[in-house]
């Protein structure tokens, strides 16, 4: 099976499961947590090298205090709980986003969690919280022109490998092109997610919600990757075939 190497995931429609069932959103975002650790072992297994999960964007900031609290708590209880299991699976972990926004306990939770696994070699599993692809990219914008101010750089060097470099995902180097995006729960949008990263990325959407996307789910996201035709722009065909020549003259 074609396997993409960095796959990253918009983790959708918890509030609305949990809703569909007559229980609080927050009940959907408890049972997404459990997904989460299901999809980082099948990926893992299927040979995934890059796991990117969108937990939290910019934009989510706007939701009310009491969900914000929970999806705080969540996170920080997954991260303790998992943290053995993933050292154990050599997992590399890492965070996108504008972390001095979070509460410090979280930073140093997370901060923790980083460097515990700095030294992992398997997959790369990273978290975008409060992320948002227009910050990533204006952060890296004014960071280069500091940097040319400085004298570090030069205008003229700026091309797409050096954009990358200071993009949130530069630590995943060779990796941080996005293959495959998924979203769940049926929406058809990126909501500010790796704009840059996924320029010629695959979609899939399913309108699975994200607490019932499991390893099944998953497995039939990748396979149906694997029959798409990955282009960039060139002809599928590999033979030269001359257009009639009514046509060009
Ligand atoms: C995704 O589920 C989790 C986060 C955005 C934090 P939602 O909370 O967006 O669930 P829906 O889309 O409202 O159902
Ligand atoms: C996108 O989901 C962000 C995450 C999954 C973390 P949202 O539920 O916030 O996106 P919109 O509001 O439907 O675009
Ligand atoms: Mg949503």
């Amino acid at each position: 099976m074609k396997v993409p190497e960095h796959v990253a995931i918009i983790m959708d429609g918890n509030g609305r499961w949990a809703e569909r069932r007559g229980h609080p959103r927050f009940y959907g975002h408890v049972r997404g947590t459990k997904q989460v650790r299901k999809v980082v072992r099948t990926a893992d297994r299927l040979g995934v090298k890059a796991l990117t999960l969108y937990a939290f964007s910019t934009e989510n900031w706007n939701r009310p205090a009491h969900e914000l609290n929970v999806l705080w708590k969540l996170l920080k209880k997954f991260i303790r709980s998992e943290l053995e299991v993933m050292n154990k699976q050599n997992v590399r972990f890492r965070v996108f986003g504008q972390i001095d926004r979070l509460d410090p306990e979280l930073q140093t939770v997370i901060n923790e969690a980083v460097d515990k696994l700095a030294h992992n070699t398997g997959l790369q599993l990273n978290f975008a919280i409060s992320y948002g692809a227009r910050s990533e990219i204006i952060q890296a914008i004014k960071r280069f022109g500091a940097d040319c101010l400085s004298g570090k750089e030069s205008f003229e060097s700026l091309d797409e490998s050096k954009l990358n470099q200071y993009l949130w995902t530069a630590p995943l180097e060779g990796l941080s092109d996005v293959d495959f995006v998924i979203r769940t729960s049926g929406e058809m949008r990126v909501s500010n997610f790796l704009l840059w990263q996924s320029a010629y990325a695959e979609y899939y959407f399913t309108e699975t919600c994200w607490p019932d996307f499991g390893e099944k789910e998953f497995v039939k996201a990748i396979e149906t990757y694997g029959c798409r035709n990955r282009r960039y722009g060139r002809t599928s065909l590999d033979e030269k075939i001359d257009p009639p020549s009514s046509i060009v003259h």
